[in-house]
C-alpha cells in the first residue's frame, strides 16, 4: 500500500472524517482503515496485520462492510477516505471471519502439542473466538522441516501465508532475506534463493510469526509457554537499550522475546520512529551466558600460588584487610578502581562513591574510557552538555544523515533500525563515511569509501567544502564573527586536493556531500568507534561540531551530532561519574559547588584538583609501582589491551589485584582474590540508554551460586574497612541519587539538551581551531601499505558475547584475517591459505578468508577474539587530552607463507 505523504514530517495530514459503527471518527486521509479502527480501540482480527510494515493483506480476517459495496472489504488494505460508512461488527462479519478460519485450519497440521506456539498462537485464538469445532478437514501438507539455519527452524506445514515474517523482513530490517516460493504444490517461506538463511538472525520474524511456523533453535521443545516466568529488563550488550522479556523455568533462562510480536500489532505505522520493539541476535538468542556452566559461584582466593575456593567472610575480610593494609602504608592514591559501563547505574554509583570515600582516591575509570569518553568530553568541552542530542525519533525523521566511522547495523543493531527508516520510509539522503562496505553503505545515497584512518580527514575537508561553497549559515556564525573567522583561517590549512589524495574519494564528491549536508532542513551526525575511538577521537569530534555548527546543525530543530555505545551502560557509567574527571551529573570534578554538595553529601572531604589517573595511567602507575592495589569490576584489561602496553607487567607488580565478575576473566586469572558478580538478568537497578532514556533492570533468576550483586560487595568491603555505605536495597541508592541529581529517573522520554555553544566560541576556540586543523594525519607507511583494522561484528559485543553458546555458534572464531576477495587473489592464495602479517611491532601467522565489506589495501580482525592475540601487532596511542586508548588499526604488511 505505502505510505501516503501525509505521514512525512513535510507535510501536515489531509484531516477526514469517517463513521465507524455509527460513530464519527477524524482521521488521516489515506491511511489504513484499519488503524483508523483500531485508534477507536475496536480489535477487529487481523492476522497478517503489523502496524509496523506495510499492509499486505493475504488473511482475509479483518473484514468489515463499507457502505455501498457488495461484499466485505479487507480494512488493511482499504484507504481511509472521506465520507466513509464502515460497520466493524454482524453476524455476517462473524460468519465471513469464521469461514477464513476454517480455512487456514484445513491445512493446518494440529501438531499442538509439539509446537513451541502452543498456547501462544493467533489461529488457535482465532478458531476459539470464532467457534470453529469442525476440524475434521483439517490435512497435512507433510511437508519436511527446513532446519539448514543457524538459528531458526521453519515447519512449513503451519505457516498460513500471511508474509508478516517476509515483511518485517523487508521493511523493518531492511534487509529481506525471505520469500514465499512454490514448492511441493504449496506456497513456503524459504531464504532467498532457497539456501539455508544467512542474515542478521535478528529474530524479528520469529516474533511476528502468528503460529508456530518459525521456531527458535535454542529452546525449541524446551518448554511450553504457560511454564514459563517472563521478565521485562534492558538488555545490556549495547547502548540501545532495547526492552527484553527473559523468560526462565524454574532457574534456567529458556529463552528471550522481544515486545515486538504479533500480539502487539496495533498502531500507526508512523510509530516506528521511536523504534519498533524487536531486538537484535545478541539481545534474542545471545542469553545462554547468564547461567552458564562458567559462572563463577564462589569466592575465590589465591593460596600457594593456586585460586582456592573460600567463603564470603573470608574474601571480604581478607579484601579489606589488604585494602586498609596499603592505604595506611602508602596512602589512598597506591589504589585505583576499573568497572565495566555493564554495571547498573547504582552499582557505578556506588562504585565511585566507594573509591572516593571509603577508599579515597580519584583513580577510578570505566570502560567507557575506551571511546564514549572522547564524545563525552568533546560535547562537554563545546556544546556544555554530555550526551548524544537527538533522539531516535529525530533520526527517522532526518531529511540527510552524515554516518561517519560507524558500523551502526553490526555495533547498534536496533539503532540503525532508525536510520534504515529515515531512507525507506522519509526518503532521507544518506551518506556514509566509513572504511569498509557496511552495510548501511550499501543502503545509502551517499556511500563514501575512505582509506582507512582517513576519517577524520575527510571530515576537514567537509568543513573546508562547506566554506568554500560558502554553504554557511550566516545568520548563526555571524553571532560569533571572531570564531568564524579563525575557522575560516584554520580550514586554510586543508588543501581539498591533498584530502582527496589521501581519503580517495574526489574532491567533487566531498563538495556534494557537504551540500547536501548543508543544505538539507534536518541534517543529523552519527559518529562512532570509526572516527572516535580512532587517533585524534576527540578532536575528530570537534571538527565534526564545526560542521554542524557552521551549516547551522545544531540547534537546528532534528538536527544535531550523535554517537552510540558498544556497552549497555556506558552513558550511565558517566551520568554516575564514574571517572576521575567527572563527578555525578555529570560535573566536572574540578566544579567547586558541585564538590562540595557531594563532599556534604558523603560525609568526606573531596581531592582539591581532579588529579586521580584514569584507565591508562592506572596501569601505567601499577607499572611503575605507584599504584599498588587494583580493583577491577567486570573488566579485563589485559584481553583488552595490546600486549606492547604491559598490562601483565602492570597486574605482576601489583601487591593486590582484587577481580569481581561473572567469569574468570584472564585478568582474574591473574588476581590474589575473585568475588562471583551477578549478570544483568540477577540484578534490578537502572541502564542509562545512549539516547539517555533510564530504564529498569529486573531480575529473572536468582544469583546463581553464591553469586551476589555488585553493589553488596563494594558495601561488603566498605563494612569490613569500618565504613558504612548505608544501602539494603537498590532503591536506597536511587533514592541518594535522586536527591543528588533530581529528575535523573525520568524513567521516559530522555530530556530534550539545550546546547548553548557561545562560551566555547567566544573563549578560547580561535587558538585552538588553528592548531586543530593544523595536526597532520598519519602519512602512508611505504613499508606496509596494508591497514589491518579491528571490527565489531553484530553476533557479538565485547567479550562477554563469547560465553553466550548460542552466539558462538553463529558466529565462532575462526582465528582468520578477513580480505577483500581481490586482495586474497593478489596474495596468490586459496580458500585455508596463510600468510604472515607484520607491524612494527610484531608477526603473526593467520589464515584469511574472502570478505566482501572489506575494501582493497585493508583487512580486518574481530575485537572480540583474543585467540590468536591479533591485536598484539598494535601500539597504542594514548589521546593527550582524554587520555582514551586508540588501538583499532596499524598498517601492516602481507605475505604469502
Ligand atoms: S531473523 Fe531477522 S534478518 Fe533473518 S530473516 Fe528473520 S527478520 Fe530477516
Ligand atoms: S512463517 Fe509465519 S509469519 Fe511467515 S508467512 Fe508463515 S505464518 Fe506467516
Ligand atoms: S544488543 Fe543492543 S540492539 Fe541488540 S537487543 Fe541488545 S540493546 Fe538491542
Ligand atoms: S489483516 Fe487484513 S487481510 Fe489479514
Amino acid at each position: 500500500m505505502g505510505l501516503k505523504p501525509v505521514t512525512s514530517p513535510e507535510a501536515e495530514a489531509v484531516k477526514i472524517e469517517l463513521s465507524i459503527d455509527g460513530e464519527t471518527v477524524t482521521a488521516n486521509q489515506g491511511v489504513s482503515l484499519y488503524d483508523v479502527i483500531s485508534s477507536t480501540g475496536k480489535i477487529v482480527p487481523a492476522m497478517c496485520y503489523h502496524y509496523t510494515f506495510d499492509p499486505f493483506g493475504s488473511c482475509g480476517m479483518c473484514l468489515v462492510i463499507q457502505e455501498g459495496k457488495k461484499s466485505p472489504v479487507r480494512s488493511c488494505t482499504a484507504k481511509a477516505a472521506e465520507g466513509m460508512v464502515i460497520r466493524t461488527e454482524g453476524e455476517d462479519l462473524f460468519a465471513a471471519r469464521k469461514k477464513g478460519v476454517e480455512k487456514h485450519l484445513s491445512v493446518h497440521p494440529l501438531d499442538c502439542p509439539v509446537c513451541d506456539a502452543d498456547g501462544h498462537c493467533e489461529l488457535q485464538d482465532m478458531a476459539f473466538k470464532h467457534e470453529v469445532t469442525d476440524l475434521a478437514n483439517a490435512k497435512q501438507k507433510n511437508i519436511p522441516e527446513d532446519t539448514r539455519s543457524l538459528v531458526l527452524d521453519f515447519n512449513m506445514n503451519r505457516c498460513i501465508a500471511c508474509g508478516e515474517c517476509i515483511n518485517i523482513c523487508k521493511d523493518v530490517q531492511r534487509i529481506d532475506a525471505l520469500q514465499f516460493m512454490k514448492k511441493g504444490g504449496f506456497t513456503q517461506v524459504v531464504a532467498k534463493g532457497d539456501q539455508a538463511l544467512d542474515c542478521e538472525f535478528c529474530g524479528d520474524c520469529l516474533a511476528v510469526c502468528p503460529v508456530g511456523a518459525i521456531t527458535n533453535k535454542f529452546s525449541k521443545y524446551a518448554y511450553k509457554p504457560w511454564q514459563l516466568k517472563k521478565t521485562t529488563t534492558t538488555c545490556n550488550y549495547c547502548g540501545d537499550g532495547c526492552q527484553l522479556y527473559v523468560e526462565t523455568k524454574d532457574t534456567e533462562v529458556v529463552r528471550v522475546t522481544s515486545p515486538l510480536s504479533w500480539k502487539n500489532k496495533w498502531g500507526d505505522r508512523t510509530d516506528t520512529v521511536n523504534g519498533h520493539n524487536g531486538l537484535c541476535v545478541r539481545g534474542r538468542f545471545g542469553f545462554q551466558y547468564i547461567d552458564s556452566k562458567e559462572r563463577l559461584k564462589q569466592p575465590l582466593i589465591r593460596k600457594d600460588n593456586a585460586l582456592v575456593d573460600a567463603p564470603w567472610i573470608e574474601a571480604l575480610d581478607t579484601a579489606a584487610e589488604g585494602l586498609k593494609a596499603i592505604k595506611e602504608q602508602y596512602g589512598a592514591d597506591a589504589i585505583a578502581g576499573l568497572i565495566t559501563a555493564r554495571c547498573t547505574n547504582e552499582e557505578l554509583y556506588v562504585f565511585q562513591k566507594f573509591m572516593r570515600t571509603v577508599i579515597g582516591t580519584n583513580n577510578l575509570d570505566s570502560s567507557a574510557r575506551y571511546g564514549h569518553v572522547n564524545f563525552v568530553r568533546a560535547v562537554q568541552h563545546s556544546l556544555g552538555i554530555h550526551r548524544t542530542m537527538n533522539t531516535s525519533a529525530d533520526i527517522s525523521k532526518a531529511k540527510a544523515i552524515l554516518v561517519v566511522g560507524s558500523n551502526i547495523t553490526e555495533t547498534n543493531p536496533v539503532a540503525s533500525l532508525r536510520i534504515k527508516a529515515a531512507l525507506g520510509t522519509f526518503k532521507a539522503s544518506l551518506i556514509v563515511v566509513d572504511s569498509m562496505q557496511t552495510n548501511l553503505a550499501k543502503l545509502a545515497s551517499h556511500p563514501t569509501m575512505v582509506r582507512p584512518g582517513t576519517e577524520g580527514l575527510l571530515v576537514k575537508g567537509l568543513v573546508k567544502s562547506v566554506l568554500d561553497q560558502d554553504l554557511v549559515d550566516s545568520d548563526v556564525t555571524g553571532q560569533t564573527p571572531q570564531a568564524f573567522e579563525a575557522l575560516k583561517q584554520a580550514a586554510n590549512a586543508v588543501s581539498l586536493d591533498d584530502v582527496a589524495k589521501q581519503t580517495g574519494i574526489a574532491v567533487e564528491q566531498i563538495n556534494e556531500i557537504a551540500k547536501i549536508f548543508a543544505e538539507a532542513p534536518r541534517s543529523i551526525i552519527l559518529c562512532g568507534e570509526g572516527i572516535v575511538r580512532q587517533s585524534d577521537g576527540y578532536y575528530n569530534v570537534l571538527n565534526l561540531m564545526d560542521l554542524a555548527w557552521v551549516t547551522g546543525k545544531l540547534n537546528a530543530e532534528g538536527s544535531g551530532i550523535n554517537t552510540v555505545v558498544e556497552e549497555g551502560n556506558e552513558q550511565g557509567a558517566m551520568d554516575m561519574g564514574v571517572a576521575s574527571e567527572f563527578l555525578p551529573g555529570p560535573v566536572s570534578f574540578d566544579e567547586a559547588t558541585a564538590k562540595e554538595k557531594f563532599s556534604q553529601a558523603w560525609g568526606q572531604a573531596l581531592p582539591v584538583a581532579h588529579d586521580g589517573s584514569t584507565l591508562m595511567d592506572i596501569l601505567q602507575g601499577c607499572r611503575d609501582g605507584k599504584i599498588k592495589a587494583l580493583y577491577v569490576v567486570g573488566e579485563n584489561p589485559l584481553a583488552t589491551l595490546p600486549k606492547s602496553y604491559g598490562v601483565d607487567e602492570a597486574l605482576e607488580k601489583l601487591a593486590l589485584l582484587i577481580c569481581q565478575d561473572p567469569f574468570l576473566t584472564e585478568t582474574a586469572q591473574q588476581a590474589h582474590m575473585v568475588f562471583p558478580a551477578c549478570t544483568f538478568a540477577e540484578k534490578d537497578g537502572t541502564f542509562t540508554s545512549q539516547e539517555g532514556k533510564v530504564q529498569f533492570v529486573r531480575p529473572a533468576i536468582e544469583p546463581l551460586g553464591e553469586s551476589v550483586l555488585d553493589w553488596h560487595i563494594f558495601v561488603g568491603i566498605a563494612d569490613s574497612m569500618g565504613h558504612t555505605l548505608p544501602y539494603e536495597s537498590t532503591q536506597d541508592i536511587q533514592d541518594e541519587i535522586r536527591k543528588l541529581l533530581p529528575g535523573y529517573y525520568n524513567l521516559g522520554q530522555p530530556k530534550k539538551v539545550e546546547v548553548n555553544l557561545r562560551p566555547y566560541l567566544t573563549n578560547g576556540y580561535s587558538n585552538e581551531v588553528l592548531g586543530r586543523y593544523a595536526r597532520l594525519g598519519k602519512s602512508q607507511h611505504q613499508a606496509r601499505p596494508v591497514g589491518l583494522k579491528f571490527i565489531q561484528l553484530i553476533y557479538h559485543s565485547g567479550k562477554l558475547s563469547t560465553q553466550a553458546s548460542g552466539l558462538m555458534d553463529i558466529s565462532p572464531n575462526t582465528k582468520c584475517l578477513r580480505m577483500a576477495p581481490q586482495e586474497v587473489e593478489r596474495l596468490g592464495l586459496t580458500e585455508g591459505g596463510r600468510v604472515r602479517v607484520t607491524s612494527d611491532h610484531g608477526q603473526m601467522e593467520l589464515g584469511v578468508e574472502a570478505d566482501l565489506a572489506v575494501l582493497s589495501g585493508t583487512c580486518v580482525f574481530p575485537e572480540h577474539f583474543v585467540d590468536p592475540p591479533v591485536k598484539d601487532l598494535v601500539l597504542v596511542e594514548i589521546d593527550p587530552v582524554t587520555r582514551v586508548p586508540y588501538y583499532k588499526l596499524v598498517q601492516v604488511s602481507l605475505e604469502k607463507i
